[in-house]
């Protein structure tokens, strides 16, 4: 019975697939998101920007180069002429143990046809990614998540690592959950030493950071998005941050996590979710 208890502990963790299933097949393109549905997870990770046309689709990066055949900025795209791109076949390419020749040709989605096709028994964690180029994000994404009713059926939250964007939906709709998401750099100083430089809209280095800074935040938030390593595998935040993020009623998920011994050193400190690229690996650690 202990050991049931202490995995009903584990249960609390979020499972949150970043960019969808994105380890097994090429980001935030449907095969990616279905296999994140299939594998049961709690959250659908997805970056949502907006197309010259002014529809939100999914994708990470600010321009199409590096997931898709073609080039050149996203945002200077219409819908059409995006989804006429193969965001599919590079996957192959970087991920050989996972290639799948059905991938070849997959598109870029909109957000309406992930939801309109997993509807509300997925949870769509939607990120406003780099927002500040993207005039009217915040009211688009907000209308839509209205439109299918996301808020009443507890199966959104936005995230974003700009508060302004935050602040916007929250004036929009103060009903959804946010999530700030936050982005340390560590930099080498003049005498060599490695030390934290804060970007964005982190007002200070993790070990900084004081009650005032949380609870700035959690105005808004009802929770934090930290990453875990720097780059070149440096920690950023340890134990002790998390369990003070907490002590200020802030849900801290961290991302994004791929190996098993970390998502099992996280477990033990009791972070809320992990985004991870390999759901069932974290399955497999929750003992799900
Ligand atoms: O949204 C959490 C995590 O995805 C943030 O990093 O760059 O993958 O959007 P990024
Ligand atoms: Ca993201």
């Amino acid at each position: 019975e202990d050991a049931e208890a202490a995995e009903g502990a584990d249960d609390d963790v979020l499972n949150i697939a970043h960019r969808g299933a994105s380890g097994h097949a090429p980001e935030q393109t449907m095969p990616a998101i279905e296999k994140a549905a299939d594998m049961d997870v709690d959250w659908i990770e997805m970056d949502i920007q907006m197309t010259a046309d002014d529809e939100l689709v999914a994708f990470h990066d600010v321009e199409v180069d590096r997931t898709t055949d073609a080039e050149g900025d996203l945002k200077d795209f219409t819908l059409e002429e995006l989804q006429e791109m193969d965001a599919g076949s590079w996957f192959n390419e970087e991920h050989p143990d996972y290639a799948d020749e059905a991938f070849e040709g997959e598109s870029i989605v909109t957000l309406e046809e992930v939801i309109e096709a997993l509807g509300t028994d997925e949870n769509y964690y939607i990120e406003t990614k780099d927002a500040h180029l993207y005039d009217g994000i915040e009211e688009a994404m907000v209308e839509l998540v209205e439109e299918h009713n996301l808020i009443e059926e507890d199966s959104v939250i936005i995230q974003s690592f700009e508060q302004d964007s935050l602040h916007k939906v929250q004036e929009l709709n103060d009903e959804i959950p946010l999530v700030q998401l936050l982005w340390w750099e560590v930099e080498e100083d003049e005498e060599g030493e490695l030390v934290m430089d804060e970007w964005l809209d982190v007002t200070a280095a993790p070990d900084e950071m004081t009650e005032e800074d949380f609870a700035e935040i959690h105005d808004y938030a009802i929770g934090i998005g930290p990453h875990l390593e720097y780059y070149d595998g440096t920690e950023v935040i340890d134990e002790d941050f998390v369990s003070t993020a907490q002590d200020n009623d802030l849900d801290v998920h961290i991302y994004t996590i791929n190996d098993e011994e970390t998502m099992e050193r996280l477990v033990d400190w009791s972070v809320d979710g992990i985004f991870t690229d390999y759901p069932d690996r974290l399955n497999d650690v929750l003992g799900r």
